[in-house]
């Protein structure tokens, strides 16, 4: 009978505290003083001390804050919103052309339509309409998972919120930019540096009546994923757009060939002024969407589309001071400090100075007058150096040879490819000796694309490293809130929020885990290749044995650099450890395979000799896009060697040897159908 007189009692005060704590965190509106709220959890502490069989979800032994109302929801894009490559010059433009021409293996003189449309400087979003109605909003996030900002979405009056169109999709994303038109942006030019970060300030409003009170504006150009959607090109698309109640762009445009892309180019720059909003370059997609198809997605962005940049804005400066900074990897690059400038709208104090060479080839010195140049989102950098205006007492720039963090020797790697020294001097220290290589490597840990863990930025990590909260990246799990609470600029609620951020992190996929590792050589894509190929976290966590490493070389795309720097990663003891702890305090999920059974689902291929009609490129993206995997050499794991026109013989000997399946593209091609 005592039994369930004291469940009884802890469950009112859970109920109580779960009331408390909603009003506290999501609606910020506390009901109760702190004084009481924190008895009230300490009863129930105590309680739960007392009597072990005492349980509850909503305990606050448990609940970690709730989800707090500034941090909005993260919601997977259904089909990753990825970026674009850049292209600066018509050299650029024909190399990506070349590409695709060689890609589909299709006749040079065969002319390629491009849609061009005008990119436009503002915050990519998606909208997700079902039965024709706009049902969430997501921003772009770090590309895989967005935020859910749909009721500051609804405010815009561009955005159709229900539509009736009989060709309108059963379900799509449609995607496209909101931004401030110039015009309106010189209305809250005090509180934004320019119209592109209004434009984002707004979208993050925690109230939707503050975004409404902005007047922003949306423009759609593509989609997502699209359910019975009869449309063939990307023009036919934008067209619908309109028909269906969006607004698209009017200098959108159909265009064949490399020079008339180019004049359009020049047109829209000299007009760039007379639009009445940032454009920073133009936008080339390949307007039939088989041909998008076939030409799938390379790491990062489309084979079928690249984004041609603008000129930059530059403006003269003088350089103040040269500062070395260290990067994660240990690559020491020197910045200019300089007069702050305005460029283009931005105020800028830093300029790159990308290496050593750079400043031995430019000669640059502190006290030159310099041209500096700013693109878009590139980070600016010098670009000439004005003699005349240099005086008689400068001196040459002295490049250290140590390290200006730890004192470790620096040297410059010899490059195998080019068969020349790189450009690059680096710290040789390894693991997390270097003081300032952690830091960046802490940085590089918390980032969008590794553990993304929210408001957790870089002048966090560098505020908690220097009070000694954070060394290792396990230590981000173990955080000390209690002292954080009392930091000055820190309270009850921002420190929640962080809580919940690194709660929310600590289930993290294969690929970004091991890309979160800031392992030399390992970015987003290699750490992609990694994880599907090894699967789990336990296969990547053998790699500490010296084999597994030498086997990954069958993965197509992983090379001798690349397995190198995995190697010298996995033989610092200093990293096993942290790797040991990491894993103690985090969930890595296993790779699921998006379509695991393919019609060439566990069959490994390999290709040798040319095919005809259609490019090795695009064969191995069909072979991945039926579950199968190709290989990088001959071994027992591989089950087919595909041969072309003038094979390479040895190859075909050794597959033989080991009793592999030779065959041709046709029986290759055979058993896709
Ligand atoms: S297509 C995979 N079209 O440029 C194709 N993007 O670097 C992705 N953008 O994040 C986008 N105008 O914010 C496309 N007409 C346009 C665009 C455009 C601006 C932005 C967009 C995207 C970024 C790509």
């Amino acid at each position: 009978m005592e039994k369930e007189k004291i469940i009884k009692d802890y469950e009112k005060k859970i109920k109580l505290f779960d009331k408390y704590n909603k009003h506290y965190y999501e609606k910020s509106a506390p009901l109760i003083s702190d004084y009481k709220f924190d008895n009230l959890k300490h009863q129930i502490l105590l309680l739960e001390k007392k009597y072990p069989y005492l349980k509850s979800k909503n305990s606050p032994s448990i609940t970690v804050g709730f989800k707090p109302s500034k941090n909005f929801k993260k919601v997977k894009h259904k089909v990753p919103m990825l970026s674009l490559g850049n292209a600066f010059n018509q050299k650029d433009l024909e190399n990506f052309e070349k590409k695709i021409i060689n890609f589909l293996s299709i006749n040079k003189s065969e002319n390629i339509e491009y849609s061009a449309e005008p990119k436009i400087d503002g915050i990519s979003a998606s909208l997700i309409y079902i039965d024709g109605k706009f049902t969430q909003g997501l921003s772009r996030g770090n590309g895989v998972e967005g935020e859910d900002i749909s009721e500051n979405l609804k405010t815009i009056k561009d955005i159709p919120k229900v539509i009736n169109a009989k060709n309108f999709p059963t379900e799509i994303d449609v995607r496209g930019e909101i931004f401030i038109e110039n015009e309106d942006f010189k209305l809250m030019q005090e509180n934004f540096a320019n119209p592109r970060n209004a434009a984002s300030g707004s979208l993050r409003q925690k109230d939707p009546r503050e975004t409404s009170k902005i007047p922003l504006q949306f423009i759609a150009y593509t989609f997502g994923f699209a359910k019975d959607l009869k449309i063939k090109t990307q023009t036919e698309f934008l067209e619908n757009l309109n028909l269906w109640g969006f607004k698209t762009n009017k200098f959108n445009k159909l265009i064949k060939g490399i020079d008339n892309l180019m004049n359009n180019h020049k047109y829209l720059e000299e007009k760039r002024n007379d639009i009445k909003f940032d454009v920073d370059g133009i936008v080339y997609k390949v307007n039939d969407f088989s041909l998008q198809k076939r030409l799938g997605f390379a790491a990062n962005a489309p084979r079928w589309a690249i984004a041609h940049k603008f000129s930059a804005n530059s403006s003269t400066s003088e350089i103040l001071n040269i500062e070395i900074q260290i990067g994660r990897t240990g690559a020491l690059t020197p910045v200019a400090k300089i007069k702050p400038v305005n460029i283009g709208g931005v105020l800028v104090s830093n300029a790159t100075l990308h290496n050593e060479d750079e400043i031995i080839r430019k000669d640059i010195r502190i006290g030159d007058t310099v041209k500096v140049e700013r693109a878009g989102d590139v980070i600016p950098h010098v670009i000439s150096v004005d003699k005349s205006k240099r005086k008689k007492i400068s001196k040459k720039f002295n490049f250290p040879k140590n390290c200006p963090s730890c004192g470790s020797l620096t040297i410059k790697d010899f490059n195998e490819t080019t068969k020349k020294l790189d450009a690059v001097r680096r710290c040789i220290s390894e693991g997390f000796k270097c003081e300032k290589i952690n830091i960046e490597k802490l940085k590089h840990f918390v980032s969008k694309e590794a553990f993304n863990i929210d408001g957790f930025g870089k002048k966090i990590v560098e505020s908690f490293w220097n009070l000694g909260l954070i060394k290792f990246p396990q230590d981000i799990f173990n955080l000390n809130y209690e002292k954080i609470k009392n930091l000055e600029g820190w309270g009850n609620l921002s420190v929640s929020n962080l809580k919940y951020a690194i709660e929310n992190s600590k289930k993290i996929s294969l690929e970004r885990f091991i890309y979160s590792l800031g392992i030399r050589h390992i970015g987003l894509e290699n750490a992609k290749l990694l994880a599907d190929h090894l699967k789990s976290p336990e296969n990547f966590f053998k790699l500490s044995n010296k084999t597994y490493i030498n086997e990954l070389s069958i993965i197509d795309g992983i090379g001798e650099t690349q397995i190198k720097s995995l190697g010298s990663f996995f033989s610092h003891q200093q990293n096993i450890d942290v790797l040991f702890k990491l894993k103690k305090v985090i969930n890595v999920t296993k790779i699921q395979k998006i379509n695991s059974s393919g019609k060439l689902k566990d069959m490994t291929f390999m290709f040798t000799g040319k095919l005809t009609g259609i490019s090795r490129a695009e064969a191995k993206s069909i072979i991945e896009q039926n579950s199968g995997k190709i290989i990088n050499n001959v071994n027992k794991k591989l089950d087919y060697l595909i041969i072309g026109e003038k094979p390479t013989t040895r190859k075909v000997k050794s597959a033989k040897e080991f009793k592999i399946k030779v065959i041709s593209q046709e029986e290759w091609q055979r058993m896709l159908e």
